[in-house]
């Protein structure tokens, strides 16, 4: 059975007490209550030490939000796989869209980022995702596959085990505009075909897929509820524990 994940993505939010704080009153929450998912919290690499420490005998996992895509060396302010690895963190977000817009992140980079995650021993929540002009153009299934094929369809079956997708619709990120349950079940099943066409049917099956896009406690249940949808990526509702416990909920 494939797992149901709630991962947040923080962004750019929080220094690192008010990161500890929120860490602190989610840790006291799902103590008190235990999810009946995976919940990961993704965070600036500033709380990534202290947060796995902190979060260590809990149930809530750490990401990281990006890694660099070379091993080491002079490459001033990044921060690489191994270095992520040895916070404690579990996880790398990779291929979020406002990397690839905002800091030109191509496939090629995010395959030699994935490659290095992978092999650091990181789990990667890899996300793709269409603008609005091509989801009026009805070219988001060619445009999640192009983003799968150029960067981690070259996995083996092995490597393909620790791959999280995230769909996550540009035009539905922070914008308040959630896909309907319906439209974001018609591509998560495409997208699980494509894995199945490269991996086969146990493996697509296997392969967790998460929604994202403005998901909140209001939609969570209604969007979790098809059978292709396995969870969420979570970015504004993230930020405030009780938000972020409402959408974990949904799995109850
Ligand atoms: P949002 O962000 O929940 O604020 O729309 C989701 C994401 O970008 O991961």
């Amino acid at each position: 059975m494939r797992k149901k994940i709630v991962a947040g993505n923080w962004k750019m939010n929080k220094t690192l007490q008010e990161g500890v704080a929120l860490a602190t009153e989610l840790k006291e929450i799902l103590a008190a209550e235990k999810p009946n998912c995976e919940v990961i919290i993704g965070t600036p690499f500033i709380h990534l030490a202290t947060l796995s420490e902190l979060l260590n005998d809990s149930v809530i996992a750490v990401s990281a939000e990006n890694c660099a895509n070379k091993e080491s060396g002079a490459y001033t302010g990044e921060v690489s796989a191994a270095m992520v690895k040895s916070t404690g963190a579990e996880y790398v977000i990779l291929g979020h869209s406002e990397r690839r817009e905002y800091y030109h992140e191509t496939p090629e980079i995010l395959k030699e980022k994935v490659d290095l995650a992978l092999a650091n021993g990181l789990k990667v929540i890899f996300c793709i995702g269409e603008s609005l002009a091509e989801r009026e153009a009805n070219k988001q299934e060619a445009v999640c596959k192009a983003e799968l094929e150029g960067s981690v369809f070259h996995l083996t079956p092995e490597q393909w085990k620790n791959i999280v997708i995230a769909y996550e619709p540009i035009w539905a990120i922070g914008t308040g505009k959630t896909a309907t349950a319906e439209q974001a079940e018609e591509i998560h099943a495409y997208i699980r075909k494509c894995v199945a066409d490269v991996y086969g049917a146990q493996a697509a099956d296997d392969t967790t897929i998460l929604y994202g896009g403005s998901c909140k406690a209001s939609n969570a249940p209604e969007l979790f509820g098809k059978p292709d949808i396995d969870g969420g990526l979570i970015g504004g509702a993230s930020l405030k524990a009780p938000d972020f416990k409402g959408i974990i909920d949904a799995w109850k």
